[in-house]
């Protein structure tokens, strides 16, 4: 099986600052994948790499692409989301004055076929497409378990809550990679436990590749298959959660905190 994504001496500087340190990494499909690290470790640059918000300042970023590898650092972000590219954010980016559906609709409506005169003539395809967006909405909500509250205004909704929401949104970009950015944070037990059955039931579903930053390190460590550390922008470590468990670089690095 070839990866689904390799990323070779990936580097990006922020004037002085080396914020992502010639990191590399190769997923294969349908992994399950943890990136850790002390805050300000590069985590988040690095999704930002990965989906095409920063251009590297170097190095390679090659995504499997319908049986053909592509290049994919330094692309827009649009042409990346294309490839079967999909996130959620550390600071949840939602439509705030939307509705829950309508959040989800708003990221299908790149995925459908009618043109912009169906559309103003309201021809009978925009009704069926907009019909299937609808449904196809309702049904990643209901994945989610937020199909009940579809006619709430996001930002009504409880953090735990919105940060669910922000995963429908993603899933409904049909992707083949999801990088989710603290998936837990501000989630309470109960949440955090629910999240970790939502993750492995859409994984299974749809045949997805998980990369997520998570400072919750029992979800973390209970979840993922394979982890990889970030510190100061470098890769020190990448393993099974045991071995990064008991690796002396790992320990160090998180001096004073627990894992
Ligand atoms: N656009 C930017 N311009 C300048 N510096 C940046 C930029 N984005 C991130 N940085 C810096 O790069 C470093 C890595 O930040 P990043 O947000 O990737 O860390 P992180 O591992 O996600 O941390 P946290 O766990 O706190 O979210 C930090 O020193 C940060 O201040
Ligand atoms: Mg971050």
């Amino acid at each position: 099986m070839e990866p689904v994504l390799e990323v070779k001496n990936l580097t990006k500087n922020f004037g002085g600052l080396c914020a992502v340190s010639n990191v590399s990494m190769e997923i294969m499909p349908g992994e399950l994948i943890g990136l850790i690290g002390p805050n300000g470790a590069g985590k988040t640059t690095l999704f930002n790499l990965l989906t095409g918000v920063y251009e590297p300042s170097e190095g390679l970023i090659e995504m499997n692409v319908d049986g053909s590898k592509k290049q994919i650092g330094g692309l827009k972000p649009y042409k990346i989301t294309d490839y079967g590219v999909a996130r959620t954010f550390q600071n949840i980016r939602l439509f705030k004055s939307m509705t829950v559906l309508e959040n989800v609709q708003v990221a299908m409506h790149r995925n459908i076929r009618y043109g912009t005169m169906t559309a103003l003539l309201r021809l009978p395809k925009y009704y069926s497409e907009e019909r299937w967006v609808r449904e196809k909405a309702e049904e990643y909500l209901k994945e989610v378990g937020l199909y009940g509250k579809r006619n709430e205004l996001a930002t009504n909704l409880p953090y735990g809550e919105q940060r669910r929401l922000e995963i429908a949104r993603a899933l409904a970009i049909q992707p083949k990679i999801l990088y989710l950015d603290e998936p837990a944070a501000g989630m309470n037990p109960q949440e955090t436990a629910d999240l970790t059955n939502l993750i492995h039931k859409i994984r299974e579903k749809y045949n997805l590749t998980v990369i997520l930053i998570e400072h919750d390190m029992s979800l973390v460590m209970n979840i993922c298959e394979r982890i990889y550390v970030l510190d100061y922008g470098k890769m020190i470590a990448n393993g099974t959660p045991d071995e990064i468990k008991n690796n002396e670089f790992v320990i160090k690095a998180y001096l004073g905190e627990e894992i």
